[in-house]
């Protein structure tokens, strides 16, 4: 590409979007609009007969102790709701719970102003869901949106309105425990993937009883703390913020999400939730977002505790004045925000901003018609643990479910053979669910895969043997699981994590399998050195396999795939279901390669051919640079080949659309869905571009033996980014482009933007 760019073009191009110029410190009150919404006559009478209190009372939220998902402060919530000093709730649910403090906020206050119920529900309420990332392993937009219809209606059955949900933080860290609950590492996938949770909560029309408000969390740039360690520091970039972590978020907010959660990290020297660049410029401002925003819970007093405020006063003015519209837990505009109007350092504007925001929300849901709609005890009955909301979450399991390795076809099981099922997970029905598995029974209700295996092997066949626990070196159990395993056929061994290992607060320095579980597969390995060992995995993060991949024939990599999971991952035990899930996250060969992902930059002295000895390239001297496992692997029971693309043109202009085909055969013996991506390689950029980049995806469903073509319309918006004036646009030059299974391949085709 010539790097003489025609100015006019370039100028024009960047200056389509949304992109923003500036650095600088915007005006506090930057993003106050009214949302024009046909509840704003409404709003504006009720805001007339509100005293300040009750206006700041709007933008405080304290917590019920029906869960515990953060610092415990003491407070007096029932005396603060009858006070019209709470707007919301967390931590409260049932029909019954939310209707009584719900009857004291309408019948015992001045005004009668319903209250808002939060709750993380995050990949299910009381069915679960697989985690997050196990959702966004299946890759299916479809699956993902109706299994968040299903939380929200069984949630909004139990009287809550809001979730915090989805997580939409970009996770390039096996080490930090929030990837669980992320769509991993890649920035189309998970901006898609956000759009669709959004669309699952928050249904067609928000004033319908069971559809809740959604949460875009956590802004921003959570998922790059320092070290993988929770809560820690986040340095990033423009290009790194503006290209990585702000795209999902700007999709939910194009998909309608009502809320948006700070982060609890600091974003460049200054912490999310006393963020005005973040919040009033680029949410409020630029995004033009109408919804609120609510801190992380204790997040207004974190700022002291970050070294950004000198007092939880302070703190309070910082995050008023940076767009944060609801405190969660801080018990900071309560105490404080009053005094700082009276004293002239809080503008009443802003104050009147955040409450109007927060009424439109309790407008859209229609709770000043009837604040008790969602607080329902005969829906509660009829909808929670629905039979076919379990046999979605079944499916979900088996969608999400990612086939890492199957030499010599060792999966799928056969019924006629005997099944050693070995170690701590096999009859686990406690941590198979996850974390933040909201109201989800981690006992009776929870399927194990024991009990799903049942369902395809009689009990005869199956000899059972736990061999060791998660953690710990206890390793007297591995003579009867060496026995088990000497009198089967075949080996299945269930291992991984508990469920507090990922999750928030639990970032781990080593993402091998904890405790004994390596050391019993290796027992088991030179017990039957001829007998086929089927690995099956439950974690809450990319794990280092790198020792389970040469003992194991087979790994299929479960996460914890939950309420249903055990049946779920016996139907692609045994082939009922045939395994399509692909990676939205790479798996590393060593902790060492962290941060390692599909799209890196290529540097100025690239490696070539993952060549560990070649000098004076980016490389180690130890390991290899590719992964284990790359981002979009995942295999089949049956092979697919793709042909060459087709590229409807090698040549476009700014206003052309390309199409690019390819062929793909299913040349196996099942018929099979298959993820189909395409990935493009920006060759020259003002900004250098990454290796590789997603820009669509298809599910096909492909029967044996049959071919079809799959075309993807790529136009030029594909090819944006933002460029280091933080304009968003495209520059012409050469672009490499690919159709294929996984992000692991070399480029053979490319077009010219001209
Ligand atoms: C988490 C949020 C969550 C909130 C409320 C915080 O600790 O970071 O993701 O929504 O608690 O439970």
């Amino acid at each position: 590409m010539s790097r003489i760019i025609k100015p006019t073009i370039i100028t024009m191009l960047f200056l389509v979007g949304f992109g923003c110029n500036t650095t600088k410190t915007p005006s506090h009150n930057k993003g106050i609009s009214k949302s024009n919404s046909p509840f704003d006559a409404k709003i504006d009478s009720l805001m007339n007969l509100m005293t300040l209190q009750e206006k700041i009372g709007q933008t405080v939220m304290y917590s019920g102790d029906l869960t515990v998902t953060g610092p415990v402060v003491s407070n007096n919530n029932q005396k603060y709701v009858k006070e019209g000093a709470v707007g919301a709730m967390l931590n409260v649910f049932s029909a019954k719970a939310t209707r009584d403090l719900q009857k004291i906020a309408v019948e015992d206050t001045r005004l009668g102003i319903p209250l808002l119920f939060g709750y993380d529900v995050i990949h299910g309420f009381k069915t679960i869901f697989p985690i997050n990332l196990g959702l966004a392993a299946s890759w299916d937009l479809e699956d993902i949106k109706k299994g968040s219809r299903i939380a929200a209606q069984e949630a909004s059955a139990e009287g809550i309105h809001w979730t915090f949900a989805p997580m939409v933080d970009i996770s390039r860290d096996p080490r930090w425990g929030r990837i669980s609950e992320s769509a991993g590492e890649d920035v189309y996938l998970a901006s898609k993937i956000g759009k669709a949770y959004v669309e699952g909560f928050q249904g067609d029309d928000l004033s319908k009883h069971n559809t809740i408000l959604a949460t875009a969390k956590h802004f921003v740039g959570y998922g790059a703390a320092q070290a993988g360690r929770e809560y820690h520091t986040v340095n990033m970039g423009q290009d790194e913020l503006w290209n990585v972590y702000l795209p999902p978020f700007k999709a939910t907010v194009d998909a309608g999400v009502e809320t948006f959660m700070t982060a609890f990290n600091e974003l460049n020297g200054v912490p999310a939730t006393g963020n005005k660049y973040i919040f009033r410029n680029i949410l409020k401002d630029k995004w033009n977002f109408k919804g609120f925003v609510v801190t992380d819970y204790f997040a207004t007093n974190e700022l002291v505790m970050h070294g950004y405020a000198k007092d939880r006063k302070e703190a309070t003015k910082l995050a008023m004045e940076a767009g944060v519209d609801q405190d969660m837990m801080s018990n900071a505009n309560h105490e404080y925000l009053e005094e700082l109007v009276n004293e002239g350092q809080v503008d009443i504007e802003l104050i009147n901003d955040a409450c109007r925001r927060i009424l439109l929300t309790k407008y859209k849901l229609g709770l000043f018609d009837d604040p008790y709609r969602y607080s329902d005890k005969q829906r509660e009955k009829e909808v929670i643990y629905k039979p076919e909301f379990l046999e979605a979450a079944r499916q979900s399991a088996a969608m999400a479910s990612v086939l890492l390795k199957n030499d010599d076809t060792s999966l799928p099981l056969n019924k006629t053979q005997t099944i050693a099922l070995i170690g701590p997970l096999v009859k686990d029905k406690e941590n198979i669910i996850g974390n933040w598995a909201a109201e989800g029974d981690r006992k009776g209700k929870a399927i194990s895969i024991h009990q799903g295996i049942q369902e395809y092997l009689e009990d005869s066949k199956i000899v059972f043997a736990k061999g060791c626990d998660i953690e710990g070196n206890d390793e007297s159990g591995f003579n009867a699981a060496i026995q088990a395993a000497k009198t089967a056929d075949k080996v299945v061994m269930i291992l991984g994590e508990n469920y507090k290992m990922s999750g928030e607060a639990a970032s781990r320095s080593s993402i091998k399998l904890p405790g004994s579980q390596t050391n019993l597969i290796k027992a088991i390995r030179k017990a039957v050195p001829n007998k086929k060992i089927v690995l099956v995995i439950m974690n809450g993060r990319p794990l280092d396999l790198s020792e389970e991949d040469i003992l194991a024939d087979a790994i299929l990599e479960t996460w914890f795939p939950g309420t249903s999971g055990g049946y779920g991952v016996a139907d692609v035990l045994f082939g009922a279901y045939n395994p399509s899930a692909k990676l939205p996250v790479t798996f590393p060969r060593t902790i060492g390669q962290i941060p390692i992902y599909y799209n890196m930059k290529r540097a100025g002295r690239p490696n070539h051919n993952d060549n560990p000895n070649e000098r004076y390239s980016s490389n180690y001297i130890d390991v290899r640079n590719s992964p284990l496992y790359a981002f979009g692997h995942g295999l089949s029971y049956t092979n697919y080949e793709y042909s060459d693309i087709t590229l409807s043109s090698t040549t476009i202009s700014f206003s052309d659309t390309l199409s690019v085909s390819a062929t793909i055969t299913n040349t196996g013996d099942y018929d099979g869905y298959e993820v189909v991506q395409l990935y493009i390689h920006d060759k020259v950029g003002s900004l250098t571009r990454p290796v590789k980049e997603l820009k669509g995806f298809k599910k096909v469903f492909i029967k044996k033996g049959e071919t079809i073509t799959v075309n993807f319309d790529l136009t030029v918006e594909d090819l944006k980014y933002y460029n280091a004036d933080l304009k968003f646009g495209v520059e012409p030059g050469e672009f490499q482009i690919a159709i294929k299974g996984t992000s692991d391949f070399d480029f053979k085709h490319s077009f010219k933007l001209e």
